[in-house]
């Protein structure tokens, strides 16, 4: 009765959800630079979340195309040509290449893996700006831009550095600091310099094409922080919010260079479309090239309103999928995206990750040192995968450690996933004659009805999480019931009860039905195991399928939460490594590793300069315990007015990412409102709200005082709501 009320709850609640399916999905990952290899944050960041969603997505069979490639323009290409001493041209062929083989590698399954080099890109870019040129929806404006003299050109975006208006990261680009990343125009850095001739520039007049975002802030307003406010996740809403807030102004969509996609104007000769402008309709050229390859129809994935369309990127990347890339999409006249699911960073070992400084694994080293090296390096892959989805950035920065890799991969793929497939199989060969045994109804107890409860409900929360982008929490669910499956198992101890026999010294019969029950729900758990570790680990779920002696169609999701998958007197196979330990020494191998590259790259960089403030210790001693008190977390000014009557208050609105409090302080005196937007500090979030001047102030910050008694505000390139300890 129980079982028949579970059936019909689970092909009701199946009706229901297919009602609200959108007809087809379109999902995008953000196109990588094709200037480098790419690292295993970047996978944790746009890619591997995007491929869980995808696979999960077609199990379903529902209609999904998923699309990348490389970002192949922008003066990150054409500066790291001058690096190699080659032409843009070489360094995208070669990088493209890298980046795609490394992503197929690693199991991220594009539909198309496209170029924005390619003809169709171009052309498909060209076409977008001249539809928005042509209804009035472009300005035409002319700039002072900065100019260097010595190289007799404009310094476009990463052509000029300086120092982060923001977190003071010295090495900033004119685009966008990589360090916090904050989109910046060339204009708000600090000391600017070129990174051609190294001089400081020179400004020089020079005509570009604008997108007015401006004009479009109301619909932003409505479609992000009313329509979107509870799907999208909270980093997202916070930074598009701080963005209307402060403003939105007209953006240049056209540069002075030679590589990109050329303004397709007969008066704009070398200018190109901005990297920003051409690179998000990437996702558009790649589509109308799968559906070439592939004899479909592009258009409804980008105009038919039943399309979901979900963009999967890293942090940096926010505001140009949730702001500018949407502006051009609604005036093109296309869809919007349904979510823009967006990761946080992923640290390395106590650092930011980072290729230009060595503290990183690319993706390419880790597949060299463990996927390509031994022989069934595809669990290595799934390896990285589970792990990268266990710590993903999800809601906050994350860390990737070797000794958390080494844990994650010993003691629970190898220890509890692992051990519940391999116990099952070597004990069905043991005690079953290697086939899958009957389930005996009259003997089953409550332990039997409850595994099978569980299976349907992780199948629920595994759904639950995956369609709200938590995919940390549904991969948790799923070897969570693995782990329930080795509990059942050891409840029932098969290889115990085996021990009552008769006199051939076979189990009695009685003892025979407990061993079939327990092993044949064991097994059907195993087959459910599959389908639902399929969209993360998709190696080791066709690792499965083999052992199982099933074809991959078992791995649809309607098959998950069935209790009959493999039927009674089958034949499986002998059990398989799933997952290997990964040693001690391996762990200290790649430490050593990490820190020898990180050590050579940086042998040239300048060493930190002497302090210049003594440290004076000025107040009574406290305990660990008092301090512990103090919750501390970093935060940007995001407003800032003065408090009428109050000479030395002003009001600040600061933002701790993810939420924004009201504070008042005394620093009136050391700064005028205006000039503190953007600076970060540190909070003191736990102190009890109080009232000055009528107004309740929610926090404390704090800033250090330097040798002249001026306020200093704390430099810094953690993101808001870090916790400072
Ligand atoms: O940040 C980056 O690496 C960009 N190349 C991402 C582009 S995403 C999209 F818009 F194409
Ligand atoms: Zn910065």
């Amino acid at each position: 009765m129980l079982r028949v009320n579970i059936l019909l709850y689970a092909l009701i609640c199946g009706i229901f959800a297919k009602m609200n399916q959108p007809k087809r999905y379109l999902i995008t990952s953000a196109l990588p630079y094709a200037n480098g290899p790419k690292h295993i944050g970047h996978l944790a960041g746009a890619y591997l979340p995007a491929d869980i969603y995808v696979r999960y997505l077609r199990a379903q069979k529902r209609d999904v195309v998923f699309v990348c490639g490389s970002d192949e323009h922008g003066a990150a290409i054409t500066i790291q040509a001058m690096k190699e001493q080659t032409t843009p041209k070489a360094i995208v062929d070669k990088y493209h290449a890298l980046l795609e083989s490394n992503m197929n590698d690693l199991g991220i399954s594009f539909d198309i893996y496209h170029r924005t080099s390619a003809q169709i890109h171009h052309e498909t870019a060209q076409e977008f700006f001249t539809k928005l040129n042509n209804n009035g929806d472009l300005e035409l404006q002319e700039s002072e831009q900065y100019f260097d003299e010595a190289a007799n050109t404009f310094l476009a975006d990463r052509y000029i550095t300086g120092t982060c208006p923001i977190c003071s990261y010295d090495k900033a680009y004119g685009d966008q600091c990589e360090k916090c990343g904050t989109s910046l125009s060339p204009e708000q850095l600090i000391h600017p310099k070129s990174t051609l001739s190294g001089n400081p520039p020179a400004k020089k007049k020079t005509t570009h094409w604008y997108l007015p975002l401006n004009k479009h802030e109301d619909f932003l307003r409505k479609w992000i922080l009313e329509t979107h406010q509870s799907d999208w996740k909270t980093n997202v809403l916070g930074q598009c919010k701080s963005w209307i807030d402060a403003g939105l102004h007209p953006r240049a969509v056209t540069r002075d260079l030679e590589w990109g996609v050329k303004v397709p104007l007969a008066d704009a000769e070398g200018k190109v479309l901005y990297v920003w402008f051409d690179a998000p309709i990437g996702y558009i050229s790649a589509t109308k090239q799968w559906a070439i390859n592939n004899n479909k129809d592009w258009k409804p994935y980008w105009e038919d309103k039943e399309t979901k369309l979900i963009h999967f990127i890293g942090k940096d990347n926010i505001v140009f999928h949730c702001i500018i890339f949407p502006v051009m999409l609604q005036l093109h006249g296309n869809i919007l995206p349904e979510n823009v699911p967006s990761n946080e960073f992923m640290n390395l070992e106590g650092d930011k990750m980072s290729t230009s400084r060595g503290w990183s694994i690319e993706m390419d080293e880790y597949i060299t040192d463990f996927v390509k090296k031994e022989n069934g390096g595809d669990m290595m892959v799934d390896a990285l995968r589970y792990y990268l989805t266990a710590i993903a950035p999800e809601t906050k920065d994350s860390e990737f450690t070797w000794k958390g890799f080494q844990d994650a991969l010993n003691s629970e793929l190898v220890s509890i996933f692992g051990n519940f497939v391999n116990r099952t199989f070597v004990l069905m060969h043991k005690l079953c004659n290697g086939k899958v045994p009957a389930f005996h109804n009259d003997i089953a107890d409550d332990a039997d009805t409850a595994l099978l409860k569980n299976i349907l409900y992780t199948k629920e929360t595994v759904e639950t999480n995956i369609e709200q982008y938590k995919f940390r929490d549904a991969l948790f669910e799923v070897i969570d019931l693995s782990r329930k499956g080795n509990k059942y198992m050891q409840d029932k101890e098969p290889w115990i009860v085996a021990k009552q026999v008769d006199e051939n010294g076979k189990p009695t019969a009685a003892a025979q039905k407990q061993i079939d029950n327990c092993l044949h729900h064991c097994l059907q758990l195993c087959a459910n195991l599959a389908v639902l570790i399929n969209p993360f680990l998709p190696l080791t779920a066709k690792k499965m399928c083999y052992m199982m002696k099933v074809v991959d169609k078992i791995l649809e999701w309607e098959n998950a939460g069935k209790s009959n998958l493999l039927s009674i007197g089958y034949s499986l196979r002998a059990p398989e490594l799933l997952f290997r330990k990964l040693e001690d020494e391996e762990v200290k191998q790649q430490i050593e590793k990490l820190q020898a590259k990180s050590k050579k790259l940086m042998e040239n960089t300048t060493p930190a300069a002497e302090p210049t403030v003594k440290t004076v210790v000025s107040k009574e001693e406290i305990q660990f315990d008092d301090f512990a008190k103090i919750d501390l977390k970093t935060g940007t000014i995001v407003a800032a007015e003065k408090v009428e009557k109050a000479d030395k208050l002003l009001k600040l609105l600061v933002d701790l990412g993810s939420e924004q409090r009201s504070i008042v302080s005394g620093i009136a005196l050391h700064f005028q409102p205006e000039n503190i937007i953007g600076q970060k500090v540190v909070v003191v979030t736990n102190l009890a709200p109080r009232k000055m001047r009528g107004i309740e102030s929610n926090g404390m910050i704090l800033m250090a005082e330097n040798n002249n008694g001026k306020l200093c505000f704390v430099s810094s390139d953690v993101v808001n709501g870090s916790n400072v300890s």
